[in-house]
């Protein structure tokens, strides 16, 4: 028994050659998550069971310097994958929360 995966990455952090092992065996679609609702991803989720959100730039440095771009990709970015969850019949989200909603203490 197998799944059919399909891996939504606009690869701006990520790479391709981390894939190589799998390639074979998932669907990679290079598009950014804050597109989720746009007739180009939106046939990538549609048939989906579960979605899995890790598309983010996590590293709070980064987010500092780069603040349209990672709230872009990390809210609205969110905030499309679940919509399109939603419109879409995806009953099961599992989303990664950065750890640093605890602060640095
Ligand atoms: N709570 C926890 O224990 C825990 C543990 C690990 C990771 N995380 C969270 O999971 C998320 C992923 O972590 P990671 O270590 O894999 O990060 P990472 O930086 O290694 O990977 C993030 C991926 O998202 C892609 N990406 C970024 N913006 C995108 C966009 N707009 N559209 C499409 N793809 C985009 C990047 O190209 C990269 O491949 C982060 O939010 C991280 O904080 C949480």
């Amino acid at each position: 028994m197998g799944f059919d995966v399909t891996v939504l990455d606009n690869l701006s952090s990520g790479y391709e050659k981390n894939l190589e092992k799998v390639k074979d065996k998932i669907k990679l679609v290079k598009e950014n998550v804050i597109y989720s609702l746009s007739t180009n991803v939106l046939p990538y989720i549609r048939g989906q069971d579960v979605m899995f959100h890790l598309a983010a730039i996590p590293d709070p440095s980064s987010c500092d310097k780069h603040i349209d771009e990672a709230f872009k990709s990390n809210v609205e970015g969110t905030f499309n994958l679940l919509l399109s969850a939603i419109k879409n019949g995806i009953n099961r989200v599992i989303f990664l929360s950065p750890v640093h909603v605890y602060g640095v203490n």
